[in-house]
């Protein structure tokens, strides 16, 4: 069944005539920003954590049009359709069922009837155990050594949520347990890697949903033979992440713990599931892996039960369409005013581009024009320092401002121009939010700044395992959120398949010449074929 074109429902043609009035002079950021109570009518304080939105380009009867949209789509209904198991991801004819990972209720959720609950918990409890057994030292290496490292073999969702976190709460890791991710084929990422770890301390945890991931297999075949070249027994330094079935998931080749992953989890959504928890528990402490969860629980809960005009995540989606969609901005940043989160943005590129950036409805026609925006980000201050420059007086995108009250060290309060690192921090944070939304009139051109430049705050209290798991989760929520708006499905990645056909039959044509075959590659293209004599030739 066919759909109504986006463009043709009634809000999204009343928004579209509301964008021009928007667009008009009288509504240039620095006058909207100046209405009474502008931060209270845009702003909400909810579900643990601070959401600003004062300085994006709405007014009243912008949100209301847009609330109006949120109601045609149903957003709300559609959200809980996913957390009950609906088999929402159609393409796939699967359910997407991350929120269930993060379940600490009683209540069962079940797909085609069963409830996948029991195995969620068990999950959970087999990787406290496991990883409560590594500290202890009743699971060591080959020569009975405790572990001291562990290596990630892992590649886009079995990689970049584990990574973000573990960046994120980096302080709190108290185990004297180290963390890489050998996530690309790079040959350079396997060598500074094995430069760094003793073996003998090492567990590699290799994580893939499907389990053949040419990436992930390549580099888990050359830490095999990394190990084994060591004298030290793969079975006693190998941790397995996969789906039940998979080619890894295989009784024949033991392992020093197995975990299971389900097909109603999507990778970029993984992170809460066994993906994230087995090396983040290990890392941190299985307690610490637990109130992430916890955050992430409460953040989903508020996304399920909040109306419309309450509800941070869908509110945020409801406005990075209208960015999108109705005035026409093409990109997003995503600038945390915290280090730690300086993981996140690659994280939230693979998770909203990679869920959103579609062509088609999810019933299968041709949307009006391609959904999603280039996702991207840095640490503020040194964003400011990199690319502000064009945020400020180049192509405009709408920024989401990441601020934290209160940071993990307290100690240092040196003040540098009356004011702590922290401080500075902040002064920067709230001047580049309000440079960007009003500019500055100058004589000079060069000097100009058109301001009207977009952009939100979200606020969390601290950087505790908690409030990681709300951003986490917000994020998630937005991205569905912004699917079920365009009508896409954002649990599908058929993108992503063409060029790893491709990169197949390159593949067999330098595995061919490898062989010594003359004629390896008779059949590519020219372009191709020069690129692969060049290789083989190893100089230009
Ligand atoms: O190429 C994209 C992708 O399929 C992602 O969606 C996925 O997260 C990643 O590759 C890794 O897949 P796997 O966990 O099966 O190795």
């Amino acid at each position: 069944m066919s759909c109504q074109k986006f463009f043709e429902i009634p809000a999204c043609k009343k928004l579209l005539s509301h964008a021009s009035v928007i667009n008009s002079p009288e509504k240039h950021l620095k006058n909207l920003i100046k209405e009474e109570n502008r931060l209270e009518k845009f702003s909400l304080n909810r579900a643990g954590v601070f959401y600003d939105f004062s300085r994006q380009r709405v007014d009243e009867k912008a949100m209301e049009l847009l609330f109006e949209l949120a109601e045609d789509r149903k957003l709300n209904e559609m959200f809980n359709d996913m957390v009950i198991g609906k088999k929402i991801n159609v393409t796939e004819n699967r359910a997407a069922l991350h929120t269930a990972t993060r379940s600490f209720s009683d209540d069962p959720v079940c797909v085609d009837g069963r409830d996948v609950m029991p195995e969620t918990r068990k999950i959970r409890d087999d990787i406290k155990q496991f990883a409560s057994q590594v500290h202890s030292g009743k699971i060591r290496g080959a020569t009975d050594k405790k572990f001291k490292y562990i290596v990630v073999i892992g590649i886009g969702g079995s990689y970049l949520g584990a990574e973000f976190v573990s960046c994120a709460l980096s302080d709190l890791a108290d185990k004297d347990i180290k963390i890489e991710f050998l996530a690309n084929v790079d040959i350079h990422n396997f060598g500074r890697i094995v430069s760094l770890i003793d073996p003998e301390t090492t567990l590699w945890i290799v994580i893939s949903k499907t389990y053949t991931t040419a990436e992930t297999m390549a580099n888990t075949k050359l830490a095999y033979a990394f190990m084994e070249g060591k004298g030290l027994l793969p079975s006693k330094h190998f941790v397995t992440v996969t789906s039940k079935g998979s080619p890894g998931d295989d009784p024949l080749n033991p392992v020093a713990g197995s975990f299971h992953m389900f097909d109603y989890i999507g990778g970029r959504y993984s992170v809460t599931s066994a993906v994230g928890g087995v090396p983040l528990s290990i890392y941190l402490g299985y307690e610490r892996f637990e109130s992430f969860l916890k955050g992430a629980e409460k953040m989903d809960i508020h996304a399920v039960k909040a109306v419309a005009r309450e509800n941070i995540p869908l509110t945020a989606a409801l406005i990075s369409v209208w960015n999108t969609s109705f005035l026409g901005y093409q990109a997003q940043a995503v600038i945390p005013y915290a280090s730690p989160l300086s993981r996140l943005a690659p994280h939230i590129q693979q998770l909203n581009m990679e869920s959103n950036g579609k062509s088609i409805t999810k019933e299968g026609d041709f949307l009006d024009e391609p959904a999603g925006k280039i996702i991207f980000g840095e640490p503020g201050t040194n964003a400011q320092h990199s690319f502000f420059q064009l945020a400020h007086q180049g192509k405009a995108f709408p920024i989401d401002f990441i601020g934290v009250i209160n940071p993990f060290y307290k100690e240092y309060q040196e003040k540098s121009k009356g004011v702590t690192n922290h401080q500075e921090l902040w002064s920067n944070m709230l001047a580049q939010a309000m440079a960007l939304a009003v500019g500055k009139d100058d004589d000079n051109n060069a000097k100009y700044f058109s301001g009207n430049r977009p952009s939100s705050t979200f606020l969390l209290k601290d950087l505790s395992p908690e409030n990681i798991g709300r951003l986490l989760s917000f994020y998630e929520a937005k991205t569905v959120f912004e699917a079920f708006i365009w009508d896409i499905n954002p649990f599908d990645q058929f993108g992503v398949e063409l060029g790893k056909t491709n990169a197949s039959g390159i593949r067999s044509n330098i595995a061919a010449k490898n062989e010594n075959s003359e004629y390896a590659f008779d059949k590519t293209d020219p372009i191709t074929r020069f690129y692969l004599d060049t290789l083989f030739a190893g100089r230009l």
